[in-house]
């Protein structure tokens, strides 16, 4: 740490001496807290399930010394296999909290790896996951490249500018060759590439890659338990290159010299920017190319960003605690109806037992147990800091989006909801048991899992969610944790979209007309709910001052 004394120069210039004891405590706090922002780094790795994305996070884990034993974070996984088996997604749902968060020390830094369900029923976690993130990793497979989900996740990133690294695993299987990899990836997923490592062949002829980054050569063996170790490698003309890989020495020249002259140089702002996104190539299951990445990761990945409120910018060395709700978890213990509310910290210090404002309540809430997350381990937390996520004990004051700060008014932006692509009536199934209905659909829908909106006209509620499966588990969930039942009735309807318009006359012409599809979500804002996309676009047509949104972001 720098010099306390001269740094009290610069910081409280003209003060007397005799405060000098505090003024050095002060300034030192000061220095930690930097400190301690600066060597944080929150990411969350996402890719189409199968990709290798719980073996990649693994891996990681292993080098953090987070986990003893491959295989222990595998159990988190919703397989797609299970989609009506949600007794199974239940108990996997109660591993995933312990999951949420990964964090580990590694070389001084402290990583924070933010868990995002590969299932595409919830697809919408994922979204808001990646709110409480600074960057992401991005996990292709090599033989089937760019697919749905990363697609969708990939455009989320890309809306919000995230630093991305695009990892290319499984090469140790005949996959696509490099060049059409990574003009698919820069095609599909709209990205401008900069590979920082290059595969010597692939498949079963597999030798290894070449870092860019490092100017390095790493030497393939196809052993879980081996740790490849780079060696410096400037010169690529040397004859021992040839020694060692053979005749692929002459295709990785001419391929590294394609690379140099086809790609742009990596240049660390504009990876910062969103602009360009490194590549490695590796493969997670044999440990190969997964220390490179999170070497070079450590050191370019972004430390802890701002955020906006609708009230101003937000940057993490701000003195006083902010920070805001992405996910809620609620206690799989039916004994135990509390939730935890998990919060990402943007600004200032966290303390256990400070009171601290609920933007949304304008109320004081103090925290007793605020929760660490250590790969597998929970742990009570005495205080935290920019880029670390809280999980905080709440028996139903938090909804997903709420902010709490140390008095100040602000809502922080960008919580997304997207328009659900399912919808359904819901129905009270036992009269006596309305209330419980009535509260259990509002604090579900708080969660995030599903959006509630109630009809104009009928006042009948309607569900709407991302896939099939969250049906399922609200009718589930009512039942075990609220003690109600419902029953589902088909609606026909393509998309809901929130609306909005200067123009007020047209807004009203259309809400008269429109009566029967139109809703209210729980906020209360005028949402359309289009039968079909032939209905919306010839609304959009005839009402071309109103806005048709299809997240709530707006
Ligand atoms: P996901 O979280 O993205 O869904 O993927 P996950 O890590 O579970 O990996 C999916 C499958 O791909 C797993 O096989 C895993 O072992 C395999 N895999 C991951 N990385 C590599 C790699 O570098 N090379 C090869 N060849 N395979 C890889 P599985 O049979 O579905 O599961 P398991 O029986 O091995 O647990």
């Amino acid at each position: 740490m720098s010099n306390p004394r001269r740094g009290l120069l610069f910081l409280y210039p003209g003060k007397k001496l005799s405060h000098l004891p505090n003024l050095i405590d002060r300034y030192e706090d000061q220095m930690t807290f930097i400190d301690e922002i600066n060597r944080r780094r929150t990411f969350a790795i996402v890719s189409h399930p199968d990709a290798g994305k719980t073996t990649l996070t693994e891996k990681l884990l292993l080098y953090g010394g987070a986990i003893q034993v491959a295989g222990a974070v595998k159990s988190n996984k919703i397989r797609k296999t299970a989609t009506s088996d949600w007794m199974e997604i239940e108990r996997q749902r109660g591993i995933s909290v312990a999951t949420s968060v990964m964090g580990f020390d590694y070389q001084g830094i402290k990583v924070n790896i933010l868990d995002t369900p590969g299932h595409k029923d919830f697809a919408e976690d994922t979204f808001r996951t990646l709110t409480a993130v600074d960057s992401v990793i991005v996990v292709v497979d090599a033989a089937k490249g760019v697919e749905a989900q990363t697609e969708r996740l990939v455009e989320v990133c890309r809306m919000r500018n995230t630093p991305i690294i695009v990892f290319i695993n499984k090469m140790d299987r005949p996959g696509k060759d490099a060049f059409e990899l990574l003009d698919e990836i820069e095609q599909k997923l709209s990205l401008h590439l900069t590979p920082l490592s290059w595969p010597i062949n692939m498949g079963p002829k597999f030798k290894g890659v070449y870092s860019i980054y490092s100017s390095s050569l790493y030497l393939f063996q196809s052993d879980k338990q081996h740790i490849a170790e780079g060696v410096a490698f400037n010169d690529l003309s040397s004859s021992e290159l040839d020694t060692l890989i053979g005749e692929d020495a002459e295709t990785l020249r001419n391929e590294l010299e394609l690379v140099q002259g086809v790609y742009p140089e990596f240049n660390r702002n504009d990876y910062l920017s969103g602009a360009i996104c490194p590549v490695f190539f590796g493969s997670a299951l044999n440990n190969f190319g997964v220390k490179e990445l999170l070497d070079c990761f450590i050191r370019i990945a972004p430390t802890p960003i701002g955020r906006d409120t609708e009230e101003r910018r937000i940057e993490p060395q701000e003195e006083k605690f902010t920070g805001f709700v992405f996910k809620i978890h609620a206690n799989m213990d039916p004994n135990h109806r509390d939730r935890i509310a998990f919060v990402r910290i943007v600004s200032g210090r966290f303390e256990r037992n400070k009171p601290y404002t609920h933007v949304r309540l304008k109320r004081e809430l103090k925290f007793s147990n605020p929760t660490a997350f250590m790969a597998q381990k929970k742990s009570v937390l005495d205080e935290a800091y920019p880029g670390d996520i809280v999980g905080l004990y709440d028996a139903g004051n938090f909804k997903i989006g709420d902010t709490l700060t140390e008095g100040e008014v602000l809502n922080y932006k960008g919580i997304p909801s997207f328009s659900p692509e399912q919808f359904r009536y819901v129905e009270n199934a036992d009269p006596m048991k309305s209330k419980q209905l009535a509260k259990g659909l509002e604090q579900l829908t708080d969660e995030g899992v599903a959006q509630l909106f109630t009809g104009k006209m009928t006042g009948r509620k309607i569900i709407g969610t991302v896939g099939e499966l969250q049906f399922e588990v609200i009718q589930y969930r009512l039942l075990h944790e609220y003690g109600a039942s419902c029953r589902y009735e088909p609606i026909s309807l393509y998309k809901t979209a929130w609306i909005t318009s200067e123009n007020e006359a047209q807004l009203a012409d259309f809400k008269t007309r429109k009566a029967l599809n139109l809703a209210a979500d729980k906020e209360g804002r005028d949402v359309f709910l289009a039968e079909s996309p032939y209905a919306l676009q010839i609304a959009m047509e005839k009402y071309p001052d109103i806005q048709f949104h299809f997240t709530s972001e707006f």
